[in-house]
């Protein structure tokens, strides 16, 4: 069996980028090379690379390809050419914040480097993005740490969608506050919601936690209102795409329904999601924009049709969970409790 520590979802080798192809798992560990910008933004789009924090890093690799792709040795030129392909990068999806502050923190770590020449400026771009990748991990185990206490010492704990390694550069958000309370000893089993309509739950937290050896049950997304009424689930943790000024989430879509479901039941729902989620330029997440993806993801299953031909479909990609109903954010700098308005500024350096 696989441990998925040792799976790398995103590396730097060699002048170009090579990611764990996510929609080949479970069934295969597929690696795929990415030499230009142009074959991220497919890998991104469709979804070989996916989770809010590796976005982050995949849109950092990205500005490194773009630089080495630029042929001019005259730095305005390198910076004009630069910038194009860069935000063509940021905008690949629109929900996840990270991506797009991944580009934007690598353009600003060059920008106060001062570099002489446009070969040191390559240099940079290559050698900070795999810096960004070493933090994102660092981050997610600083988030595990402050995470791991609210989780029962013996209990059951739901998550939506795959907030693990694979949706990280590694360990993870949601599941990486789940590994780092099995490492502290808490006997936790994990109900995961298999994500409709692309299944991220049953391919992939599922594939990551089976692998690490935490129990698991799959659950279909209409089963969580079921199990939480019961009374058997401790708490919910899921992780964010975007986290606007007054906390209000955008994660998977799926999510706002479990949340709901889980304040009727008294069940504490936490998200876990690095300080680069957090967007304090949108007051709330009405203004968060949703990915609307195409019709095949919620009429096709695994490449084959499962609804009536003819009938209309609508996916949003993403919903938005209310402030109201998130218990508390759990984050790399700390745990942030309500009033969000107030707490999130004080984790948050400068806003992006
Ligand atoms: O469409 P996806 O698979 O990229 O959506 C991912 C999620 O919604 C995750 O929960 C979120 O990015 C947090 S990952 C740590």
């Amino acid at each position: 069996m696989v441990q998925s520590g040792s799976v790398h979802t995103i590396q730097w080798v060699d002048g170009h980028v090579v990611i764990l192809d996510q929609t080949r798992l479970p069934l295969e560990t597929v690696y795929s090379a990415l030499y230009t910008t142009d074959d991220l933004i497919q890998a991104i789009q469709a979804m070989q690379i996916r989770g809010a924090p590796v976005l982050g890093v995949a849109g950092a690799m990205g500005v490194a390809l773009a630089g080495l792709s630029i042929a001019s040795e005259e730095p305005a030129g390198f910076a004009a050419q630069l910038r194009p392909l860069a935000m063509a990068i940021a905008d690949a999806r629109p929900t996840a914040v990270n991506l797009s502050w991944g580009v934007h923190e690598l353009l600003s770590r060059l920008a106060a480097q001062r570099c002489k020449t446009v070969e040191q400026q390559r240099q940079f771009l290559v050698a900070e993005a795999q810096c960004m990748l070493q933090e994102d991990v660092a981050a997610n185990r600083r988030l595990g740490a402050f995470g791991a206490p609210l989780l029962p010492n013996d209990g059951i704990v739901l998550t939506h969608c795959n907030a693990g390694a694979l949706a990280t550069a590694g360990y993870g958000t949601a599941l990486g506050v789940i590994r780092s309370a099995v490492e502290s000893g808490k006997n936790i089993r994990v109900y995961a919601d298999e994500t409709r309509p692309l299944l991220q739950g049953a391919r992939l937290t599922a594939w990551e936690l089976v692998a690490d050896g935490i129990p698991t049950t799959l659950l279909t997304d209409s089963m969580a209102g079921y199990f939480l009424h019961k009374g058997v689930i401790a708490c919910v943790v899921v992780g964010a795409d975007r986290i606007a000024a007054n906390g209000d989430v955008a994660n998977k879509v799926g999510t706002y329904s479990v949340a709901v479901l889980a304040k009727e039941n008294g069940v504490p729902f936490y998200v876990a999601a690095p300080v680069s989620t957090i967007d304090l330029c949108l007051p709330n997440g009405d203004v968060i924009p949703i990915e609307e993806r195409e019709p095949d993801e919620v009429t096709t299953i695994g490449g084959t049709r499962v609804a009536a031909v003819g009938v209309q479909v609508a996916n949003p990609a993403f919903d938005i969970t209310p402030a109201r109903y998130v218990t508390a954010i759990i984050t790399d700098a700390g745990l942030v409790y309500p009033p969000y308005e107030q707490n999130l500024p004080k984790v948050v350096r400068s806003p992006q």
